[in-house]
């Protein structure tokens, strides 16, 4: 299944391309500056830090900019992932990072279901500092998959 994704019309086209690949890469890195930009800002103020700033405002404003960086990384990743899917799939680092998106993103729906549910501050404070823990830790996962 992967072999076929790596010789798929579009993806052999986008490894044969000098501009193709690098333009997704900025693309990847966009999506994980506006992703991890805005959760911060959110994850911070769930924490009792930026006192200045309204929690619900900030969540209000933040976490749609969260939801389109992320899927723009995921979008992005994808096509990055698909020229060298196998290669991919044999590095630890790639497997890991997968599995921490998917604890992040576990995470987020959690916290979100129980919002305004009367969630306690000691819940709040535990989910921001997963969410801010884990993206830092998918972040540097990806960074590692250029070295192993
Ligand atoms: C959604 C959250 C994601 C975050 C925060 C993230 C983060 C990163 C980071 C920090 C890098 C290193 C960038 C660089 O140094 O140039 C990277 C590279 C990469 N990511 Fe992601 N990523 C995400 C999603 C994905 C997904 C869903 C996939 C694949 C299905 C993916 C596939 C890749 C690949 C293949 C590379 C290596 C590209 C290269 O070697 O130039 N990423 N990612």
């Amino acid at each position: 299944m992967f072999a076929a994704l790596e010789n798929l019309d579009f993806v052999v086209a986008l490894r044969r391309s000098a501009w193709a690949y690098p333009i997704v890469s900025w693309l990847h890195l966009l999506g994980i500056g506006l992703l991890f930009g805005s959760i911060a800002i959110v994850d911070l103020r769930l924490l009792g830090l930026l006192r200045g700033l309204d929690k619900d405002a900030v969540r209000r404003a933040l976490v749609p900019l969260a939801l389109r960086g992320f899927c723009l990384a995921a979008a992005s990743g994808f096509l990055l992932f698909a020229p060298a899917a196998r290669e991919y799939l044999a590095s630890p680092f790639f497997r890991l990072k997968l599995l921490l998106i998917l604890v992040a993103g576990a995470n987020a729906a959690l916290f979100h279901a129980l919002h305004g549910t009367g969630i306690r501050r000691a819940a709040e404070t535990v989910g921001g500092l997963a969410s801010l823990g884990l993206w830092l830790s998918i972040i540097f996962v990806g960074r590692m998959l250029a070295f192993g």
